[in-house]
C-alpha cells in the first residue's frame, strides 16, 4: 500500500521540521500538538522557514502556498487514524511516548507504520506497548530537519524486514539519505557524536584550549560546519546531558559519562541557544564566549 498521508505527533523543533519535509515531498500531512497554542507556534516555525526560503529565492511563493496547503493541524490523536505512517516526535520521555502509542495503536488501522524520532530511547521498549511491534521502527532526523540530509532508520529485533524497507524507502522519498541501524542507544550518529562533544567539554575543563580555540580547531582543522561547543549550544546542553546519561546507563563506559562542567551548566540554566546562553552568549551578534565557566 502506497504512503499518501503522514501523521506527525509533536510540532516542536523536530516535529515541525519533519512535517515540513513530508509536505515538501508531496504527502498530505496531519500534525498533532497537545494545545492550540503549541500548534500555532509549531506551524509558525514552518511558515517562517518557508518565508525565509522565499526571501532567499530558494522557494517560490506558489510552492510555499502549495506546501502549506498539504499541512493540517490538530490537537486530537484520533485525527491521525487515516495516516499510512505516523512519525512521533514528542518530548524524550518514555511514559509520554508510551501514552501516545497506546492511543495510536487503538485508532490507527493495522497496516499503519509507527516511527519514533527518538534519539536515545529504546525502539524495542516503545514497540512493546503496541500490538504492531513488527511495524514499528525508529526514524531519527537531524536538526535543522529541512537542511540535514540524514535519517537513521532503526529496527528492533521485532521489526519486520518489509516494514523496515518501507521506512527506508519513505525516508528516501523525502529527499533524505537513510542509513540503517539497529536498536542500540544512540544508534550510529549519537554513539560517535556524543563522546566527541563530551571530550570537547573535558578539553575545556582541562585547559587544553579556550572555547573559541576548541571550536576553531575542529571547524578549520577538520572541516566541521560548527565547532563542538557551538554545536552543543545548538543541540542544547540539557538535551545532550539527557542523551549522555541514558547512553552511560546503557553502556557503562566512561566516554559516555557527562562531565561535571556540563552538569553544572545545565543546573545553572545555561542550555545554549534556547536559553540565550551556553558556551556563548547569544544576546550579542556575533555571540561572545561566556566567561567564568572554568
Ligand atoms: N529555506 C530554504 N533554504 C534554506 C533556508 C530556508 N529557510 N535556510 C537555509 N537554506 C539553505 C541556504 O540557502 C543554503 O543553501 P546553499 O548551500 O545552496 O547556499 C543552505 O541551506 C545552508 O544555509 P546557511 O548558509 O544559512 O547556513 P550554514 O551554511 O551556516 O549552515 C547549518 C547551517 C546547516 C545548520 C550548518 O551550520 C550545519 O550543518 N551545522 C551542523 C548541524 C548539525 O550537526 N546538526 C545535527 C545535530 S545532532 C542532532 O540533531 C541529533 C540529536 O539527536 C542530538
Amino acid at each position: 500500500m502506497a504512503i499518501k498521508t503522514v501523521g506527525i505527533v509533536g510540532c516542536g523543533l523536530m516535529g515541525s521540521g519533519i512535517a515540513q519535509v513530508c509536505a515538501e515531498a508531496g504527502y498530505r500531512v496531519i500534525v498533532r500538538e497537545v494545545s492550540d497554542d503549541l500548534l500555532k507556534k509549531g506551524l509558525g516555525k514552518i511558515e517562517s522557514f518557508l518565508a525565509k526560503g522565499v526571501e532567499r529565492g530558494k522557494v517560490t511563493p506558489e510552492r510555499k502556498a502549495e506546501i502549506r496547503d498539504r499541512l493540517e493541524g490538530t490537537t486530537s490523536l484520533e485525527k491521525l487514524s487515516g495516516a499510512d505512517i505516523v512519525i512521533e516526535a514528542v518530548v524524550e520521555n518514555l511514559d509520554a511516548k508510551r501514552e501516545v502509542y497506546q492511543v495510536l495503536d487503538r485508532v490507527c488501522p493495522p497496516a499503519t507504520i509507527f516511527a519514533s524520532n527518538t534519539s536515545s530511547l529504546s525502539i524495542t521498549e516503545m514497540a512493546a506497548v503496541t500490538k504492531r511491534a513488527d511495524r514499528f521502527v525508529g526514524m531519527h532526523f537531524f536538526n535543522p530537519v529541512p537542511l540535514m540530509k540524514l535519517v537513521e532508520v532503526v529496527r528492533s529485533p521485532l521489526t519486520s524486514a518489509e516494514a523496515f524497507e518501507r521506512a527506508v524507502e519513505f525516508a528516501r522519498s523525502l529527499g533524505k539519505t537513510p542509513v540503517r541501524a539497529t536498536d542500540r542507544t544512540g544508534f550510529i550518529v549519537n554513539r560517535l557524536l556524543v563522546p566527541y562533544l563530551l571530550d570537547a567539554i573535558r578539553a575545556l575543563e582541562e585547559g587544553v584550549g579556550s572555547v573559541v580555540d576548541i571550536d576553531e580547531g575542529m571547524r578549520l582543522g577538520c572541516g566541521h560546519p560548527m565547532g563542538p561547543l557551538t554545536l552543543l549550544d545548538f543541540v542544547g546542553l540539557d538535551t545532550t546531558y539527557y542523551i549522555a546519561d541514558i547512553m552511560f546507563d546503557e553502556f557503562r563506559e566512561k566516554r559516555f559519562a557527562p562531565p561535571p562542567l556540563l552538569k553544572r551548566m545545565v543546573q545553572a540554566g545555561l542550555h545554549g541557544r534556547k536559553t540565550g546562553k551556553g558556551f556563548y552568549d547569544y544576546s550579542q551578534d556575533p555571540p561572545k564566549p561566556v566567561g567564568g565557566l572554568v
